[in-house]
């Protein structure tokens, strides 16, 4: 029994801070940015909004999606590096507040990739024939660590959540290969210091235009398809040239990858949800596409899967 998904969702805070916003704080211009990421805009949370928060209105448009109740759910895994505060965790504060009570509660801590090793984790539980009802979501406040004296990384990060509602899937559907990895040697490219993200971007650039394309292809290999077989690829939308390296390797056109780093930025643990979420809700992804996502992020770590829509 395979485990794929049930229903998605997503949810980002209300304002939208543009580039021109940005020009006003840093060093910086709007084509510096556009050019060298992507990026146009991004949401940002308010004081009145907590990772807790955006994760519970993804979540809830991922049960509605699913057309189950929180009650049902038998485990809920938060991937985050923004948590309200460092216990409880914020897959507990769901468990409360989405009336989950029969549900275990863990937050996964792999920074970007952290979606990907929610997702995976939860699979393993789902083939175990251990739970049918997983709540798999990626949450993040990034504003709230990012350093808004440094252009090198206060340009790139925005705020918002997406959830997905794993479960066995029938036969031919869901996960058919993952990929799962870390190397803590890169721990002084991307890391958290007096609470603020610090970054060095060329020595992540470099790592992620490795490993995003090579992941992509693995799956595929691994998943014994070829790459003409793969419908859409959603990759963690960091940085728009590193997208296009695992768009151009699996040699797919650009419509069928995931972009929405143009208006949330790089939102962490919430980038891939978000964008699944969107694409399957502006059908772009439907039932039968063969998907990838990838992501990498601090550790450092990366994740893969190519899983049946
Ligand atoms: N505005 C204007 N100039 C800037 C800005 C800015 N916002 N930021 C940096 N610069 C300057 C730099 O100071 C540098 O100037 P210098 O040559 O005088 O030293 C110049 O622009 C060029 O810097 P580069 O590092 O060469 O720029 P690059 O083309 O590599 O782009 C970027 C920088 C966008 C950060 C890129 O390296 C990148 O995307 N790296 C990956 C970042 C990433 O994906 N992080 C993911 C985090 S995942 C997670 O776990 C949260």
């Amino acid at each position: 029994m395979a485990a794929g998904i049930l229903g998605v969702g997503h949810y980002v805070p209300k304002r939208v801070m543009t580039n021109l916003d940005l020009e006003k704080i840093v060093d910086t211009s709007d084509e510096w940015i556009q050019s060298r990421t992507g990026i146009e805009t991004r949401h940002i949370a308010g004081d009145d909004e907590e990772t807790s928060d955006l994760a519970y209105e993804a979540s809830v448009r991922a049960l509605a999606d699913a057309g189950i109740q929180g009650h049902e759910l038998e485990l809920i895994l938060v991937a985050t590096i923004t948590g309200d505060m460092a216990f409880p965790s914020v897959a507990c504060q769901l468990q409360n507040r989405l009336g989950a009570k029969k549900a275990a509660a863990m937050d996964v801590g792999a920074a970007c990739a952290g979606f990907m090793y929610g997702m995976i984790t939860a699979q393993q539980f789902i083939e175990n024939a251990e739970y049918k009802k997983v709540l798999v979501v990626g949450a993040e406040k990034l504003s709230k660590i990012t350093d808004w004296t440094d252009r090198n990384t206060c340009v790139l990060f925005g705020d918002g959540a997406g959830a997905c509602v794993m479960g066995p899937v029938a036969d031919g559907y869901g996960i058919k290969s993952f990929e799962l990895g870390a190397d803590g040697t890169g721990d002084t490219a991307l890391y958290q210091e007096n609470e603020l993200i610090r970054m060095n971007g060329r020595e992540v650039f470099k790592f992620a235009v490795r490993q995003m394309p090579e992941s992509s292809e693995n799956v595929v290999l691994k998943a014994g398809l070829t790459k003409d077989d793969v419908d859409f690829l959603v990759p963690h939308q960091a940085n728009v040239r590193i997208m296009e390296a695992a768009r151009m390797r699996l040699d797919i056109p650009k419509e069928k990858m995931a972009y929405s780093i143009n208006k949330y930025g790089n939102t962490s643990a919430a980038s891939i949800p978000i964008a699944l979420s969107e694409e399957v809700k502006n059908n772009k992804i439907t039932p039968g596409d063969n998907v990838v996502l990838v992501g990498f992020g601090g550790g450092l770590t990366w994740g893969a899967v190519l899983l049946t829509y």
